[in-house]
């Protein structure tokens, strides 16, 4: 371990350091498992030992189950829609907290994905035990090296982003979400439910998330700028469809001292728009994808009531600025990585409220890095 990970590095917070190590912490991540061949992309390739050593077992899996807690739970929601369309299997996403009373139905065939930071949280070790006793293949995405879940689990991925010290989770939903995206287009590509140019491109395009997460990071002065405007909001409502979707409710989770909520975009009619007046900013996920038409037809909903927008978007939009009252740029990627640059400007949005409302950013009330119990 090195000491100056366990230092805030000239940052006034760990979790503003934490947002910022993240390029490099993703490079580390993918370091010998994604090699990419800009003058020759058929040489693209991933190497997962946890793949090799059990790929059999992986690959006949009838059904895979996520069990998680918080941020992690987020991350395996990314995880069940990469996995999912890259390989064509079952994904379900459970609360371990939920999983581990709730009698679920899991095959010896079955494969259980338990995701953790700290490798320490009560309720989804105890998942993992009970998935064992009924002979599920454990697999493990940790931060937490030699901890009690990497312990406990058959196989797995380190995420390898160095030690999280901030109780706001951000670098380590970033590594999960990179894991996870390996092993979606690794196992896609044992299973040929993945074609040669899509395995290729996606691997090209993840090799370059740490530099355009640099340019998002770049934004910080703007993200700072914004913050301040809603620092004294009641409620805020963050809004995204497909993979921004638990992206949404991962910005809300960060921004959750001050009350926010995260939605399916789509659900918002069926409940939060009573909320929307001028005094409730939301943020709006909307950049380029399929479902981008819909996401601008729910903004146009929220500003006839006249809530206040902030949308994230894909660098060059016009669309959107014309409704929207703010908008943060990404640069564009394929709408399987968004995530990795959509979360970063809700971070940083997180990170600034807290630090204008005088809030302890680093050890928020009430909330432990690790819930090492019930
Ligand atoms: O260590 P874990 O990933 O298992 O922790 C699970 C949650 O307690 C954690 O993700 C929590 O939601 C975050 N610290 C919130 O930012």
């Amino acid at each position: 371990l090195d000491i100056s990970k366990l230092s805030k590095g000239g940052f006034d917070h760990f979790m503003l350091k934490e947002i910022y190590d993240q390029p490099q912490c993703l490079k580390d991540c993918m370091s010998g498992r994604l090699f990419a061949d800009k003058d020759n992309p058929s040489n693209n390739h991933i190497v997962l030992s946890a793949l090799t050593d059990y790929k059999d077992r992986l690959m006949s899996a009838k059904h895979i189950i996520i069990v998680a807690c918080g941020t992690s739970w987020h991350a395996g929601l990314i995880g069940k829609q990469l996995i999912e369309k890259m390989c064509r299997k079952r994904v379900e996403v459970a609360y371990a907290s939920e999983f581990r009373y709730g009698d679920p139905v899991i095959e010896p065939e079955d494969v259980v994905i338990a995701i953790s930071q700290s490798g320490e949280t009560a309720d989804t070790l105890a998942a993992i035990k009970l998935a064992k006793e009924k002979g599920a293949l454990i697999f493990g995405i940790v931060n937490g090296v030699g901890s009690s879940i990497a312990r406990e689990t058959d196989t797995g991925i380190y995420i390898h982003v160095g030690p999280e010290i901030g109780v706001a989770s951000t670098k380590a939903f970033t590594g999960q979400v990179t894991v996870l995206t390996l092993l979606a287009l690794a196992l896609g590509r044992e299973l040929g439910t993945l074609n040669n140019a899509d395995y290729y491109q996606m691997i090209e395009e993840l090799s370059e998330i740490p530099q355009k997460m640099e340019k998002v990071l770049e934004k910080a002065p703007i993200i700072k700028d914004i913050s301040r405007m809603f620092t004294y909001a009641h409620n805020f409502l963050y809004l995204g469809r497909g993979v921004n979707y638990p992206v949404a409710m991962e910005g809300a989770l960060k921004l959750k001292e001050i009350s926010a909520e995260g939605y399916p975009a789509a659900e918002m009619k069926h409940g939060p728009i009573a909320l929307v007046d001028q005094d409730m900013p939301i943020v709006f996920l909307a950049t380029h994808h399929q479902l981008y038409e819909k996401i601008i037809s729910n903004m146009q909903e929220v500003k006839s009531r006249n809530g206040r927008i902030l949308a994230v978007v894909t660098e060059g939009d016009q669309q959107v600025k014309k409704i929207a009252d703010n908008v943060l740029e990404i640069p564009r990627t394929l709408n399987a990585l968004v995530p990795l640059l959509s979360v970063v400007p809700l971070q940083l949005l997180a990170y600034y409220v807290a630090v204008d409302k005088g809030l302890d950013v680093d050890m928020p009330r009430n909330l432990a890095k690790s819930v090492t119990v019930e």
